[in-house]
């Protein structure tokens, strides 16, 4: 954690949650997460309890997130979900990439890419999501995997964007498989990210960057990973979907 950096938590619940279970899990959160400041506390529930959480977190300090968009204003894209639909239902955050996304549903850069780009221009903050499976760090490729997903994802978007846009750092071997990565070894691909930023922008920008790490925060772990320097919050799953836990976790000292 770095002083000028604002930390942010972010919960991404992923499938899971009914309307009515989001409404009670955000309704019980918000009063236990009321007296935080100087940090951003951001939901991402799934689409179809958006709604229903935007409702509950009105006038708080807790923000929305949605967990994908799609890349055009409007159309034929049946299934799909534009940005305009978001805003509408209050988001103030968009997750781009997650490797669950890349892994299952075919994304890539270029797609990932034209997602933030449409983001951007619609007024969304994009979390763009990058990180290594454990094949490719086995493989030697860490820095050349992370340094093609920053670079793509990043692709034509300007300087006088990039304030906007979090980066999360979740190597896939550590998500939702209670293998943390180390708070050295978070940090090591955190530095190579800012250092990436650097030379794509300048060292204001790098400087200025919120990096997330995810992939297996815990209540328990979150104070050691937050303690490094280029670690600015979490973007957590399994452990944002129960509020004491995430509550825990937004409390990190
Ligand atoms: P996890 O998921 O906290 O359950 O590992 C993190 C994520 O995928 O964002």
């Amino acid at each position: 954690m770095n002083p000028k950096r604002r930390p942010i938590l972010a919960g991404n619940w992923k499938m899971n949650m009914t309307a009515a279970q989001a409404r009670d899990l955000a309704g019980k959160l918000v009063p236990l997460v009321s007296g935080v400041t100087g940090r951003d506390i951001v939901l991402g529930p799934p689409f179809t309890a958006l709604a229903a959480v935007a409702e509950t977190i009105k006038g708080t300090n807790v923000s929305l997130s949605a967990q994908d968009l799609h890349w055009e204003d409007k159309g034929a894209f049946t299934g799909e979900i534009s940005a305009e639909m978001l805003l509408d239902l209050g988001c103030r955050y968009v997750i781009i990439g997650h490797s669950e996304r890349r892994q299952y549903f075919g994304e890539t850069d270029e797609t990932v890419n034209k997602k933030v780009r449409q983001a951007l221009k619609k007024g969304l903050l994009p979390i763009l999501c990058v990180g290594e499976t454990l094949a490719e760090r086995e493989a030697g490729k860490l820095n050349e995997i992370i340094s093609r997903q920053v670079t793509g994802g990043l692709k034509d978007i300007p300087t006088s964007d990039m304030q906007k846009i979090v980066i999360a750092y979740e190597p896939v071997w550590a998500i939702g498989t209670g293998k943390t990565a180390t708070p050295e070894q978070a940090n090591e691909v955190h530095a190579l990210i800012r250092r990436k930023i650097k030379a794509l922008y300048s060292a204001d920008i790098a400087e200025g960057l919120r990096i997330q790490y995810g992939g297996s925060v815990t209540p328990e772990n979150v104070s050691t990973l937050m303690a490094m320097p280029d670690i600015d919050g979490a973007l957590v799953g399994g452990a944002s979907l129960k509020p004491e836990s995430f509550a825990a976790l937004v409390n990190f000292k």
